[in-house]
């Protein structure tokens, strides 16, 4: 029950990201930002799924060891390295075509120095509390594309769609192909404790908080 609440919004954030807004192509380079977070750990592996060449962007060695584990070709930990320069490596100064980026502030800022020609950066969150205002001239200039994904509206404006990813996403989840990753399940008393660490940018994957 634990994996099944975190396939829900998690995966369908990143189903409609990767797939619906951005179009993610086989052999294409994905780069996740908070990539051993919830909605990020669903980035990586579905865009594994779809034949993408992932580069996951973390906090730390510890989440740089999930990001791993989630099956990213490639893990730059923030803290020690610049992912810009990283992106530029990885595809030989191309960079990435599709950016999935739940954090804002500097790993916007960053993305747009490292997207690719005809890129699509997905603006899924601001984890970091910082909400860019970029120069529009500047997504004219290396001709890229920014897209905003609110998942919730989806709800309204295309239900048939929702249910649609998720037949697939429970296709993929029996196949083994993604696994929701629950790295905490609390008793309802932890709930306040939870939801701080998740603010702090201390968990990785889901946090449940079980009913009973
Ligand atoms: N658009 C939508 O429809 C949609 C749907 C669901 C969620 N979201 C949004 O997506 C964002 C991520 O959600 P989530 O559930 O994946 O959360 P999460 O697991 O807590 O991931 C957030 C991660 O952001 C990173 N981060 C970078 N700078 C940070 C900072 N200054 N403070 C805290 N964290 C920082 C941290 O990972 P590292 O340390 O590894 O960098 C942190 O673990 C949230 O803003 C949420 O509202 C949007």
């Amino acid at each position: 029950d634990a994996e099944a609440a975190a396939l829900h919004i998690g995966h369908q954030t990143a189903w409609f990201a990767l797939h619906r807004r951005a179009a993610l192509r086989p052999g294409e380079t994905l780069l996740v930002h908070a990539a051993a977070g919830g909605v990020g750990s669903a980035a990586v592996q579905l865009g594994r799924a779809a034949g993408a060449r992932v580069i996951a962007v973390v906090g730390g060695p510890a989440k740089a060891a999930v990001a791993k584990e989630l099956g990213a070709d490639l893990v730059v930990d923030r803290s020690a390295g610049d992912f810009v320069a990283a992106v530029k490596e990885a595809t030989g100064g191309r960079g990435a075509d599709v950016v999935f980026d739940p954090v804002g502030g500097a790993a916007f800022t960053g993305s747009t120095k490292c997207v690719a020609f005809e890129g699509r950066i997905v603006v899924v969150g601001f984890a970091s509390g910082g909400i860019p205002a970029p120069p529009l001239n500047h997504a004219l200039v290396k001709n890229y594309s920014l897209l905003g994904l609110h998942w919730g509206l989806y709800g309204t404006h295309d239900p048939q769609a929702v249910r649609a990813a998720h037949e697939q996403l429970t296709e993929l989840a029996a196949a083994g192909v993604v696994r929701p990753l629950v790295t905490a399940r609390l008793p309802l008393t932890g709930a306040a404790d939870a939801v701080q660490q998740v603010a702090d940018g201390l968990t990785t994957g889901r946090v449940v908080v079980l009913g009973s």
